[in-house]
């Protein structure tokens, strides 16, 4: 972290905004972003009202503003009433974007299907129809294990027009982690696919849901419904299952949408926190949709004739906001990208740019840095040799982009025309939060630069005071916001803890240390607590020890993040095994074993890089693992700190060497 600090802070270069893209913006200039920020401060109730008036509609207007009389527990909007999926379908149906195309599927063969506005609607009101007559009601959980399909969105879209609450679980996720999902949020209705393609190869969802299913605890779900994606041959179980277009393809194309309380939940959606258990991070309709319309047309700098691309899966908060929600509600012309950056070759993003005509693109930095990788060894792949013209503005998120991958990223993709929106958010603050706006907000490169309007995000000491500029600390956001987190599914008492712990006063506590320069520009310097950001996924340490300690072999594990030139953050695994410490191959195998192992446990993602064996691991005279150590053994640094509190001082030049 130490390194993070020091190369962002020298950094001097400071970008602003192209006079022609400040010309047509949303939000021009200085001056209208400091109106915005203003106009939030003085009356923060008359600015939400304002914004919840104009941008969405609601089918019960509200009276109440913010609720805080249960605070944390806050609510917004709370006595008026919507349907998301109506201010995301109708509302475009309304406003003379039927026959405008609403998304551009590009599957991972290269196959584009579009699809209009009107037929969106259709798509998602025949779903809805045929989970009506299914039994579903609102007030119901569903689990939705899908792949980036046009079908995925129609599956979140046609949830939100009945009121069915929707957790959608990553398709890299393990059946494990799915049985987790679907216990914990106690789901009636699981939608998935046969199976998802990914870099030309088929890799099977269904047979994960079946063997989550049959692992108990999840008696309350009624029906698996399966899209069909390849055909791929999948057990049946003719009492639950039923395919995704014999329940929706013969039900009528008109479905009344039902209207909901603005604080109903929209979806929950499970993130890694500091201890074993993923936390479900509910969201509410009203404040969450008017966020995601906002920062699309605020930060996006959204037009009629954007076409609009957001890389993320719909498995994480990105994918919610950014494609499942906010680009419709804004009425966009989005592609959904089911293929990977690499395949079919790693010139991939910059053909479909071309091909599509896409201007805004939005990616994680890890993507740009494995690009840059590639696209040195092959021209072939390197972004100049693409007609990149029809850009006007990048985005980047999920962690923080180093100052050279942003360079690169500006000049080489954005052919130094475009601004870059580098965005500083969560899951659970449901949109933006930290961003330039593109027409506004001079660039520094690593820097999220500064806070969005209503956003009152600050950087505090442990007992919540301001510290100066330059100072590094917690950084907090002081006032409730509409897209906030209402809370972690069945678990009030975590949500409180984890987010307002009490010496605070009241912030909430975003878990990332950061500081702020004397511009006001952020910057964020990683988490505080022990969660990892492995190419812009967040994992628990706590979670891959749990998996780890889960083998029979393993007797005690402790995980680390080291810093990754390519993924950001990279889990190194130490491991004492219940037999004798292995050396040389019998390492090296039994590690590739456990990595397999946590792959199974939890979902490919959260394979640990690396698994060195000790005898022990470091500890405190009082038995604590002291991890602090172990993060500079597996960084390769030499240890400066007092070692003097560790009761085994020899473990450490054990642990230091590499299988
Ligand atoms: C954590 C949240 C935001 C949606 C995707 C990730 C890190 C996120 C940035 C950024 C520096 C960032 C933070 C944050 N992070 N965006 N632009 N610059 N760090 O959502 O999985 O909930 O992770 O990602 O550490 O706390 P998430």
């Amino acid at each position: 972290m130490a390194n993070s600090i020091e190369s962002t802070l020298v950094e001097t270069r400071v970008f602003q905004p192209p006079q022609n893209f400040v010309e047509q913006a949303n939000v021009a200039g200085q001056a209208s972003y400091q109106a915005l920020l203003e106009a939030a401060d003085r009356d923060p109730d008359a600015f939400w009202a304002k914004q919840a008036r104009e941008h969405l509609h609601w089918t019960k207007p509200f009276t109440k503003v913010l609720d805080e009389s249960r605070a944390p527990f806050f609510e917004w909007f709370g006595d008026g009433e919507l349907n998301v999926s109506a201010n995301c379908l109708d509302a475009n149906l309304k406003n003379g974007n039927a026959s405008k195309v609403a998304i551009i599927f590009e599957s991972d063969d290269g196959v584009v299907k579009k699809i209009t506005y009107q037929q969106l609607h259709d798509r998602v009101c025949q779903l809805a129809n045929g989970l009506k007559a299914l039994g579903y009601k609102k007030g119901e959980r569903s689990i939705i294990y899908m792949p980036m399909s046009i079908e995925a969105v129609v599956a979140m879209q046609a949830c939100a027009r009945l009121g069915i609450t929707h957790s959608v679980v990553f398709g890299g996720f393990s059946a494990k982690s799915l049985h987790e999902r679907i216990t914990d949020v106690g789901a009636s209705l699981v939608l998935t696919a046969d199976e998802q393609m990914r870099g030309g190869k088929a890799i099977a969802l269904k047979p994960a849901v079946d063997e989550a299913l049959a692992m108990g605890g999840c008696e309350a779900v009624r029906h698996c419904i399966v899209y069909k994606r390849t055909g791929g041959k999948i057990a049946w179980d003719a009492k639950r299952d039923v395919w995704f277009h014999d329940v929706a393809d013969k039900q009528a194309t008109t479905c009344e949408p039902v209207a909901v309380g603005a604080e109903h939940p929209l979806f929950i959606l499970y993130t890694s926190g500091s201890t074993g258990k993923p936390k479900g991070v509910q969201h509410s309709s009203g404040g969450y949709l008017l966020w995601a319309k906002l920062t699309m047309q605020w930060v996006f700098d959204a037009k009629a004739n954007d076409i609009f691309w957001c890389t993320a899966d719909v498995g994480w908060v990105t994918g919610h906001t950014y494609i499942a929600y906010g680009p419709l509600a804004a009425g966009l012309t989005q592609i959904v990208f089911e293929g990977v950056p690499t395949y079919p070759n790693a010139g991939r993003f910059w053909k479909t740019i071309q091909d599509q005509k896409v201007s805004i693109f939005y990616t994680a930095p890890t993507a740009i840095r494995s690009l840059i990788k590639t696209s040195d060894a092959d021209a072939a792949v390197h972004p100049k040799s693409f007609d990149l013209s029809s850009l006007r503005l990048l985005g980047s998120v999920g962690e923080p982009i180093n100052p050279e991958a942003w360079m690169w990223y500006h000049t080489n993709v954005g052919g130094g025309r475009c601004p870059i929106v580098d965005t500083w958010w969560q899951t659970e603050t449901g949109g933006h939060m930290i961003t330039p706006m593109p027409g506004a907000t001079p660039l520094k490169p690593g820097s999220c630069t500064t806070r969005l309007p209503g956003i009152t995000a600050a950087i505090v000491d442990e007992v919540g005071g301001d510290v100066a500029a330059g100072q590094g600390g917690f950084l907090v956001i002081k006032r409730p916001w509409p897209s906030m987190i209402r809370g972690i599914w069945g678990d009030p008492e975590r949500y409180v803890k984890s987010y307002f712990p009490p010496e605070l006063g009241g912030y909430y506590l975003a878990g990332d240390g950061a500081q702020c320069d004397k511009d006001g520009c952020f910057w964020i310097m990683g988490r505080i607590d022990d969660v990892l950001n492995v190419s812009g996924h967040r994992l628990g340490t706590m979670e891959v020890e749990s998996a780890l300690v889960a083998h029979e072999m393993v007797a005690e594990a402790a995980v680390v993040g080291r810093p990754d030139a390519t993924t950001g953050e990279a889990i190194v695994a130490f491991v004492v095994l219940k037999r004798t410490r292995p050396e040389g191959d019998e390492a090296l195998a039994l590690g590739k074993q456990l990595r397999d192992w946590v792959a199974k446990e939890i979902g490919p993602i959260a394979k640990p890089k690396e698994i060195r064996f000790g005898d022990n691991l470091p500890k405190t005279r009082s038995g604590k693992i002291m991890r602090r150590l172990l993060r500079v053994v597996a960084a390769g640094e030499a240890i400066t700190q007092d070692i003097s509190t560790l009761e085994n001082p020899a473990i450490l030049d054990q642990l230091s060497k590499p299988v």
